[in-house]
């Protein structure tokens, strides 16, 4: 774009696939993130973080569909000491070099969480950005069915967090290991297994009888899909939560999962709204994975559920939270000469606790309103000769443009009540 005097100004948009979070927007971010929080810290997780940079090796271990995300979706740039580092793509690997790297201090079973920002170069669409923030959930140390169990109770349990009933969302569990145990079955080689995977993460992505066709051409009888039960550990884990009332989580043998490391128990979150079509969460069993750092594996269990994916499920159900801001009051000003004499007075006021915003008065009072209202501040206060005189002021509520005569002592239980 070319500006004034030929200038070229810069674009104010940000880098492909990636947000800005104006206040509005942060807001939501820190709500996910309370939201998640409050929700794993009552199941007994206990958070932990890294940085967001990785040596690529971490993401190179053997495995083509591994080899997919690291020569298609990652961010990888040479430092300058010659090393190949990548921007983290998920957390499950940070987190697994953690746990295998202090075994000895950390107590077993080990339930860990963090809410990072991950980056994958993806092609931009609703749902699928190039940087997005991850409740990560894992549980290490349990080859236990009951810990299977407990992490598909969180991610139920974090969609009750955020307002969902049962109908709007749908668990569907798979296993690697009826996976597994079907290609040596039909004796299946490493590249039509391969085919086999990806085609059945794909299933929900095309008609039935593109599935089939394809399913046919892999010489997969579509009946050992179409009619696979679950593995008995599975089949327990299902009856157990329909015993306690919850419906909606069901077994999908075309839920096989893209990562290499899932072993056993596999699962995605889906919303039932066909507008989003995307997964909102995605884990599973994986009890190979610290492998890589040491011979003595130790199992783990998780998944991983995306901030834009919740963002999209809330709003098609209205059941985003109004954004509020933290400031409770705008304070105006009558004249700018009375600009000090209002910020002792927004002092007055913060100093009970009441977060104040101040104008400096070189605006009209109108203007200065306007501009409260388009921060959503709830409540206006203005300062001028005769309230600073008399110590009577007036709080005016935006929002029904009620106006509440309050003495200057009156005005903190105002606010705090
Ligand atoms: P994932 O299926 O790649 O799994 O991601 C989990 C969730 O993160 C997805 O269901 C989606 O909500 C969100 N997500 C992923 N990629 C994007 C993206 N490009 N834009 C927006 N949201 C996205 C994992 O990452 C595993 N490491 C999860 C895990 C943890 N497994 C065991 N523990």
């Amino acid at each position: 774009l070319a500006g004034p005097r030929n200038k070229r100004w810069l674009s104010t948009e940000s880098y492909k696939g990636v947000r800005d979070f104006y206040p509005e927007d942060q807001a939501f971010l820190n709500y996910f993130i309370a939201t998640c929080r409050a929700m794993v810290e009552k199941a007994g997780y206990v958070e932990y973080g890294a940085s967001i940079l990785e040596p690529v090796e971490l993401y190179k271990n053997k495995g083509v569909e591994n080899e997919e995300i690291i020569n298609e979706q990652t961010y990888t740039f040479i430092d300058r000491g010659g090393r190949e580092v990548t921007l983290r793509p998920e957390m499950t690997p940070t987190v697994a070099r953690m746990v295998a790297g202090k075994r000895r201090e950390l107590g077993f079973p080990l339930r860990l969480y963090s809410i990072p920002n991950l980056f994958r170069y993806e092609r931009p669409q609703r749902g699928r950005m190039r940087e997005h923030w991850q409740l990560n959930v894992d549980l290490f140390g349990s080859e236990s069915l009951y810990a299977d169990a407990e992490v598909v109770g969180v991610a139920y349990g974090v969609m009750k967090a955020f307002g969902a009933s049962d109908d709007d969302f749908v668990i569907k569990v798979g296993s690697r290991v009826w996976l597994k145990d079907l290609i040596t079955e039909l004796k299946l080689n490493d590249e039509t297994a391969h085919a086999l995977r990806r085609l059945l993460d794909a299933k929900g992505k095309m008609p039935a009888d593109e599935f089939a066709a394809k399913l046919a051409e892999l010489g997969v009888p579509e009946k050992v899909v179409l009619n696979a039960a679950p593995p008995a550990d599975i089949a327990r884990m299902l009856g157990e939560f329909a015993a306690a009332g919850i419906a909606n989580i069901v077994f999908d043998p075309s839920i096989v999962r893209g990562f290499d490391y899932y072993t056993g128990l596999v699962f995605e979150v889906f919303d039932t709204n066909p507008q989003n079509n995307r997964a909102l969460f995605g884990g599973g069993r994986y009890d190979n994975l610290t492998e890589l750092f040491d011979d003595e594996p130790i199992p783990g269990v998780g998944f991983g559920m995306g901030d834009a994916t919740i963002h999209n499920f809330l709003e098609v159900r209205g059941l985003l939270p109004a954004y509020i801001p933290p400031t409770h009051v705008y304070v105006a000003v009558t004249s700018p000469e009375l600009a000090g004499e209002a910020q002792t007075f927004a002092g007055y006021l913060r100093g009970h606790g009441i977060n104040v915003a101040i104008d400096f008065g070189d605006k009209k009072l109108g203007e200065q309103i306007k501009t409260a209202t388009k921060h959503k501040i709830p409540y206006v206060i203005v300062v001028g000769p005769d309230e600073l005189a008399s110590g009577n002021f007036v709080v005016r509520d935006l929002a029904t443009s009620k106006d509440h005569p309050l003495a200057k002592e009156e005005l903190p239980g105002f606010f705090l009540a």
